[in-house]
């Protein structure tokens, strides 16, 4: 895509990949994504703020080839992973008089992950500043967003805040400088998508960077992903909902049944939940986009996990979805566990607790069962909904 002019002296000249369908291998694009890297024009010097990923490159040099540079003094690096980085060494190629601007630790990683050397390196510390002529660019650190050596990069006399990973979406589009009316919906879907695969296990780091971009008031938010946005509020009280402690009275059941004793488990106990005015959305595992799944966890109350017993533990499918969780770590307040086992009844609640070890939240009672659900079994999920609506009007 060509440079756009965000902000006069500030353009994006990053690139758009449009059919890229999963990022770190885990992570669902259904809308692509972009690299969004930024051209700052001082009155003496220039700043480019972050690259592309290697295999994008052309697009970024066309882009610099479009606004007629012929030098670049620095090469800003807010955040080191390679999707930002990756095109560096080329960069440098290309103009080799630019210094590389970053955090101690970004640096450290970017000669891990691209062998530069040390010489080419610029340090900079937290709230420093670098006067580019009339533009003045001030850095803070801002870890956890998504890497331990992330750091946001603040244009201060134009007010744009070049966030990195931070505030970002993964959407591929020619309309890339705003939202809209018409994109209002999408825009806050795949922010959500994105903050629920990448961001949601850095909640506590992200309260705080959200009130130092508060201190900011950044006129416009330019993220190293997706679209860049001008209504900044729309975007951060999206985020203030999602970092906050509170939650919504969901229950999730993610299943998996073999021969139907869970899932008739699972169809009663929604049933009975939803007989008593509680939310409730069950996830076949099997063909459930766990992308969806994890935009669920952002504000969830309550998790039931239903699964057969089976080579001597949870479904695999079910396993695979607990450890995802494990890692995300949602703010779920209560967990419990459904399901039917042949011949032994503890293995699937010994499995799932063991994966779910990093979620504190309240365990209730599971409801294991032998067979297909008979009449007491199906007393005991309704004792289960009874439980999970009581524990949910209070939380
Ligand atoms: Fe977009 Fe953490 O890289």
């Amino acid at each position: 895509m060509a440079a756009k002019e965000i902000k006069k002296g500030i353009h994006w000249v990053g690139a758009v990949d449009w059919d890229r369908v999963l990022f770190d291998e885990i992570v669902a694009l259904p809308e692509g994504t972009s690299y969004n890297a930024y051209l700052v024009l001082g009155g003496e010097k220039v700043a480019l703020i972050d690259t592309v990923e290697p295999y994008k490159r052309t697009e970024l040099f066309e882009n610099l080839q479009e606004l007629g540079i012929e030098k670049i003094d620095y090469i800003v690096s807010n955040h080191a992973e390679q999707d930002h980085s990756g095109a560096i060494p080329y960069v440098l190629e290309r103009f080799p008089e630019a210094k590389v601007v970053t955090n101690a630790k970004c640096k450290a990683m970017l000669q891990d992950l691209l062998f530069l050397s040390d010489d080419v390196f610029k340090i900079v510390s937290d709230r420093e500043t670098l006067n580019l002529g009339g533009k003045t660019l001030q850095f803070f650190l801002a870890p956890w967003v998504h890497w331990p050596e992330t750091m946001f990069t603040y244009a201060v006399e134009d007010k744009v805040l070049f966030s990195c990973d931070f505030l970002g979406s993964h959407i591929a589009t020619s309309e890339l400088f705003d939202t809209t009316d018409e994109n209002r919906a999408k825009v806050y879907l795949e922010t959500k998508r994105y903050y629920a695969e990448i961001m949601m296990p850095f909640r506590n780091f992200i309260k705080k960077h959200l009130l130092l971009i508060e201190e900011l008031s950044p006129e416009i938010i330019a993220p190293s992903h997706g679209v860049v946005i001008k209504e900044t509020e729309f975007i951060l009280n999206a985020y203030r909902k999602w970092v906050s402690d509170n939650v919504k009275p969901l229950v999730l059941i993610p299943f998996v049944s073999m021969h139907g004793s869970t899932r008739t488990m699972v169809e009663f106990l929604t049933r009975e939940l939803s007989r008593r005015n509680i939310e409730v959305r069950p996830y076949n595992l099997i063909t459930a986009d766990l992308s969806n799944i994890a935009m669920e966890l952002v504000d969830a109350a309550a998790v039931v996990f239903a699964s057969p017993a089976v080579l001597a533990g949870a479904h695999p499918s079910v396993i695979g979805f607990a450890y995802l969780m494990n890692g995300l770590r949602p703010k779920t307040r209560f967990l419990s566990i459904i399901g039917s086992y042949g011949w032994s009844g503890t293995v699937v609640e010994k499995h799932l607790k063991a994966v779910l070890s990093s979620i504190k939240a309240e365990w209730i009672e599971p409801v294991m069962i032998k067979g297909f659900p008979g009449r007491d079994d199906f007393e005991r999920l309704e004792t289960l909904a009874e439980i999970l609506s009581e524990k949910l009007k209070t939380a």
